[in-house]
This record gives structure tokens, sequence and C-alpha cells, in this order.
């Protein structure tokens, strides 16, 4: 048994979940559970990522204290991801005491092995709203292709990028007033000198192969040292012995993993040092979009690492959601939220499946064909997987009084094969899951639905059942109808990870609760009555879900 604690990256506190991020959460949660139904003892941590200057300007845009902005979005993430079933042990907030603490230790514990210096630096300035101004906050003409209105990074139009100072006519983007350049000091995380460890960490086999060639490009463009400080207004915590500094929120927002660590540790009696200090057994997993990678990657393991704490055990990027085959889109109403959703579809396990029929190992986009989406659920799940049960428990009802034949009693060697066949790929699912190969596992799991199909086609168990009569059960029908439903019981065990909601269903109908893929050796002996288990998606739903989201400008 191996413990492990497994995360998935911090949501920002500024706005909504939405699909796209879901395919991180869905990701990780079915990872979690799959790990967990082979045996192994795993801790779930998330939190929201509260800190920075778009949480402080939206809480005052509402007029609101960024806390109650805070706590406000907290309640709304904590739901969307309950309904959606991603069921993390702690999802707690970076806006607290333990990671105050944890920041300001780790800080001085930097501090200390020599890893920060001062510099002096020039930045934009709203002199209006007395604050300096992150580029996200400051737009202009681009200085290549002259477009207007491009925000202080890079150009949307012709993709340039380049430094905000090189903006033409560049404004504020909340006052609306042209910025001036003023000098300030900030605090450096001397990355540079991180090279060696780091070089050596990122080609250690903790990232996919695809990321750690993206690090051998960002080594050859060599490190920068990281700025880890922001000026007064800043919501976050101030920097020890700094006053009016604050860290960056990237500095603080990876503690929070560990802060939010610590929270669950302490109400549950759990030894933190176990898994976070150097010579810690336990794994730590990260789940991350390629966008972050940077951070995960480079700051993270350097932070660690010069504070004297464990370093991750993997680190696993995946690739962006598109809608349609494009980026997610407001008029369009493809930037399609978490609640917008459960509101119209409403079924989280259908997306669930979705995702996990199309996700593997790599950091490539995938897309979500809203078409396909529909055709593929009503198809795989309606139309093959819920049709085994709808279409033979009812003569194990009539004709046995509910009671299974179990793998033992069978006679006949094509039924017997139909169920060991589905029960000798219990290593492969495992392994499958262990190794986020998630649309190959999808791939080997319909097969053996197919084949349970096709094995119920070929012995017309209705043809059989007029043949009966109630004095004389016929055998063969009670083989049969029993064959599938115990195929239909393993297949529901391995799919469990994925879709939490109809296999709680399914394992109440055989009376029992799914929790250990052991599970698939017993045979179970009876069933309970069948109730209809699964709907079809319509395109209504989907169509007033994009209504839902369509921004009209
Ligand atoms: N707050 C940071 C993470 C801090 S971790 C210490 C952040 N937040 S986020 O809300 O923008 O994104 C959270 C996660 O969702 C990230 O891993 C991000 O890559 C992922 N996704 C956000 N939009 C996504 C898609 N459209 N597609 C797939 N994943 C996406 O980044
Ligand atoms: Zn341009």
């Amino acid at each position: 048994m191996k413990k492990i604690l497994v995360t998935s990256a911090l949501p920002y506190a500024n706005g909504s979940i939405h699909l796209g991020h879901l395919v991180e959460y869905i990701q990780t949660d079915i990872w979690v559970r799959a790990q967990r139904m082979s045996g192994h003892q795993v801790y779930y941590i998330c939190a929201d990522d509260t800190h920075g200057t778009p949480v402080m300007l939206r809480a005052e845009k509402e007029n609101m204290s960024p806390d109650q902005l805070v706590s406000k979005v907290h309640a709304e993430h904590s739901a969307d991801f309950n309904d959606f079933q991603v069921k993390f042990d702690n999802f707690y907030s970076t806006n607290s005491n333990e990671n105050k603490l944890l920041s300001e230790s780790i800080y001085k514990t930097l501090v200390s092995n020599n890893k920060i210096e001062k510099k002096e630096i020039e930045q934009f300035y709203d002199d209006q709203k007395n604050m300096f101004l992150p580029d996200r906050f400051i737009k202009g003409t681009c200085p290549k292709c002259k477009a207007e209105d491009q925000y202080g990074d890079s150009c949307e139009v012709c993709g340039a990028t380049y430094s905000s100072t090189d903006l033409i006519k560049p404004f504020s983007v909340i006052s609306g007033t042209e910025p001036i350049r003023k000098k300030t000091e900030h605090y450096f995380f001397k990355l540079s000198e991180c090279e060696d460890f780091l070089t050596q960490w990122t080609q250690s086999g903790t990232l996919q192969k695809e990321a750690a060639n993206k690090l051998k490009e960002w080594f050859k463009a060599g490190l920068a040292d990281w700025d880890i400080s922001r000026d007064a207004p800043y919501f976050g915590f101030e920097i020890p012995d700094a006053p009016g500094k604050f860290f960056y929120v990237w500095l603080d927002a990876p503690i929070g993993y560990m802060a939010s660590f610590q929270n669950f540790c302490e109400k549950n009696n759990i030894n933190f040092d176990e898994f976070w200090s150097k010579d810690s057994e336990a794994e730590l997993v990260h789940f991350i979009g390629k966008d972050i990678l940077y951070f995960h990657a480079l700051f993270w393991p350097a932070t660690l690492e010069f504070s004297n704490y464990r370093l991750p055990s993997k680190i696993f990027a995946h690739g962006f959601l598109t809608v349609n085959g494009e980026k997610m889109s407001k008029s369009r109403g493809t930037f399609i939220t978490a609640r917008s959703y459960l509101d119209t579809v409403k079924d989280p396990d259908l997306l669930r499946y979705y995702f996990f029929s199309k996700l593997n190992d790599s950091m490539e986009d995938l897309d979500l064909n809203l078409d396909d989406f529909i055709s593929k659920i009503n198809s795989d799940l309606v139309g093959k997987f819920i049709n085994i049960p709808s279409r033979t428990s009812g003569f194990i009802k009539k004709y046995f009084d509910y009671n299974l034949m179990t793998k033992d009693q069978f006679t006949s060697d094509e039924t017997k094969a139909l169920l060991d066949v589905i029960l000798s790929n219990v290593d492969e699912v495992k392994k499958y899951y262990h190794d986020r190969e998630f649309s190959k596992l999808n791939r080997l799991i319909m097969n053996s639905i197919e084949s349970v199909n096709e094995f119920i086609n070929n012995k017309e168990p209705w043809v059989l059942a007029k043949q009966d009569n109630q004095d004389q059960p016929n055998s063969d029908l009670h083989e049969i109808c029993s064959a599938a439903l115990q195929s239909f019981r393993v297949i529901s065990l391995y799919l469990s990870p994925v879709l939490p909601v109809l296999t709680h269903k399914i394992s109440a109908f055989f009376d029992e609760e799914f929790t250990h893929f052991d599970q698939i050796h017993i045979s179970v002996k009876k069933i309970n009555q069948y109730e209809h288990m699964l709907k079809r998606v319509e395109k209504d739903f989907v169509d007033q879900m994009i209504e839902l989201n369509t921004v009209k400008d």
C-alpha cells in the first residue's frame, strides 16, 4: 500500500469554475478514486487561490472586502466540485493562517540560505489609483502591428510578445490615464543560482517527456531571477520585515497545497511531516494544466529544495479544452460554466465519461464536440452499457425470484469464458488508470461491454423465456442472464472511478458498495429490483446550456 498526497491546481478565486477547469479536476478525481480502489491510501487536497490584484479589484467593483469575495467564491466553487463528484479531502483557501505561517517560514529559510535578493526596478504606475500596474492592467497600441487596445505583454492580433514599456500610447485599464514610470525595490528569488539543481531534477523522470523537453528549451534561454514581491495595495501576505511589500501570489499559491494539507492533518490527527519532510516516503503528485508548468517545474521545486522540504514525486500536466474545435469563447457561448451544465444537462457522470474517453497521459489539447458528446453518451452508456441489465434483469426477477447463478455454478464454457475474459483484464485496468491512459482503458472496457451485448444477442434470452414455464425454470435462461449480469457488475466496478453516480445505483442494485477492485473476484447471489438508471442526453439541454453562456455584445 502506497501513501499518496495528490493535488489539483488551486483555482483562482476571481471567477467561476468552467468546463476547462473540470478537465483537470475530473482527471485527478478519477485517478484518485482508482488508486483507492487499487488499495492505496490517498489524500486529495485543493484550495482556492485567493491573492493578487484581480481579486482585489473585483472585490472593489462588487463593493465587498476581498475576504467577503473570497468566501462567496469558496462556497460556489465547493458546490460546483461537490456536484461534479470531485471529492477533495480538503478544499481550503490560500488566505489562511496556516498558509501565512508556512509562507513566512519558507521565505525566512530561503533568506537564510541566501536565495533572496533585493533589486530596484522600474514599473508602470497609475498615478490616479496610486498603484503599480501588472501587465494585464496596462493596454496600448501594439509596437509591431499597431493594433489598438492590446495587453501589456502580448498582442492578440499579431501574436507578438513584448514588454509593457514598449507599448505605444499605454493606458491604465483601471483609471484610463497614462501610466508613469516609477522606481521601486523588489525581492527576487535567485533562480539563476538553482540551475544545476533544476537541470538535474527536471530530467529525473518526475515530468512527462514532452514537459521535460519544454524545460530544456527554457534552460537554453537561461533562468532569470524570479520577482516574488509586489507593492501595496495588494491582497496577499505582507513580507516579514518589509513593510508595504507583499508576496507575489505565485509564491504563496503552491504553498497553499501544504497549508491545505496541514489544516486537514490538524482536523484528522495525521502527521504532516510524514508527507512533507525531506525523508518522506509518501508520494507527492501534482496534477496541473500545461500553462502553469513553469511555476510547478521550476519555481516550486526550487522553493521546496532550498527551504528544506521534500520534492514532488510526479507532475502530471494535461492539455487545454477546446469546444467544437475552437478556443472557449464567451460570444459563442462555449465558455461553459460548471453550474450551467449542472442546471441543464444535469448528470455529472456524462461529462466525466466524455473526458475519460478522451484523456491520456499527454499535454495535447482535447476537444469537447457537443454533437459527439450527445452521441457518445447515448450510444456507449445508454445504448450499450445500461442496456445489459435493462434487457436481462427482468427475466431474473420473473423466473428466478431475483436469484443469480454464481460463476462456479456456470456449466457452459461459453458463459465461463465471457466472464473470465473480463475478469482477466483487471491488471490492465489498474495499470491504465495508474498511467492516466484513460482513452485506451475506455476502449478496453467498451470492448467488454460489446462482447456482453453480442453474447445476449446470440443467446436470445427472450426466445428461451417464451419456452419457459413456471414449474420448470429454464436453466439456460438462468445462466445466460446471470453471466450477463455478473459481467455487467465487474465492468461497473472497473468504471466506478469514472461514473460515481451511476455505479452507486448499480452497486445498490447488487446490494453492496463498490470500494475495491478486488470485489470482482466474488460473484453476487442476488439482485434487487431494476429501476431505470440513466437517461439519454437530449440536444435541447445542450442548446439551453450554450444559450445560458452566450454573452451578447
Ligand atoms: N491559480 C492558478 C493555479 C495555482 S496552483 C498553485 C491557476 N488557476 S486557474 O483557475 O486559472 O486554473 C486552474 C487549473 O485549471 C490549472 O491547472 C489550469 O491549467 C486549468 N485550466 C484552466 N482552463 C483550462 C482549460 N480551458 N482547459 C484545461 N485546463 C484548464 O492557474
Ligand atoms: Zn500586434
